[in-house]
């Protein structure tokens, strides 16, 4: 009964995404996640996978990559990333219900593990891409989003929370943000994030315990495809 955590799978069965042409790394990647995830992962295990599950530009276009997650061993609950254009944020219960028994969706709610409440939310940070403003109303959003989560759960008598989210913590350079600050205030003891690609991404936030929470970056080419062992 492990909980792990890998994101960023990117999985492109009904759309033309070549992914090799992000590196060696990226060749064949489905075959490597299939490969590690059965190595490692038994269906007494729970799974978060962290966000951009599929190129789909909709759900028909993403069905054949979550059938191969929900083909995959264990218990598998999803976090929206920024390129999940299948999932409509407003109809994160429909999913659920659709997919009952197969995959499970985290966004304003909670699910349990180990005695852990799963929480979380896409989050954001700032990447230069958008104006300060349009930043600072998607992250309070995201914030509200997260909050919802956290107090979902301790509503229900929860006190233990593992985090996580599709974008690191914090933006680059920062030594903290409003979600390092809502983990604290919680009280969360681990954050978990991916959204990074390459080598020169990979620091781009914390890794390790940064005020007694330890932060984990979980991306597929990071891990070289290979589900992160979250609790024993
Ligand atoms: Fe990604
Ligand atoms: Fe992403």
């Amino acid at each position: 009964m492990s909980l792990y955590a890998i994101g960023d799978l990117h999985l492109a069965f009904s759309v033309d995404k070549p992914m090799d042409i992000f590196g060696r790394v990226w060749k064949n990647h489905e075959k490597k996640i299939w490969k590690y995830w059965n190595k490692r992962v038994t269906d007494r295990d729970t799974v978060v996978i962290t966000g951009d599950h599929s190129w789909g530009r909709n759900l028909e276009q993403s069905r054949k990559d979550l059938d191969f997650i929900a083909e995959l061993p264990g218990r598998k609950i999803l976090l929206r990333g920024n390129h999940d254009m299948f999932w409509d944020a407003k109809k994160t219960r429909q999913l659920n219900e659709q997919f009952r028994g197969r995959l499970e969706f985290l966004q304003n709610n909670f699910f349990t593990c180990q005695g852990y409440a799963l929480v979380g939310t896409k989050g954001y940070c700032y990447e230069g891409l958008d104006t300060y403003e349009h930043f600072e109303k998607i992250r309070n959003r995201e914030l509200e989003r997260l909050r919802i989560s956290f107090e979902e759960a301790r509503a229900a008598g929860e006190e233990n929370y593992i985090m996580f989210l599709h974008y690191p913590p914090t933006s680059i350079g920062e030594a903290e943000s409003p979600f390092t600050r809502m983990a604290e205030l919680y009280g969360a003891s681990q954050v978990i994030y991916s959204h990074c690609h390459g080598k020169a991404r990979f620091d781009d936030s914390f890794k390790g315990y940064v005020n007694g929470i330890e932060y984990k970056l979980v991306s597929g080419d990071y891990l070289n495809f290979k589900p992160e062992l979250i609790l024993e």
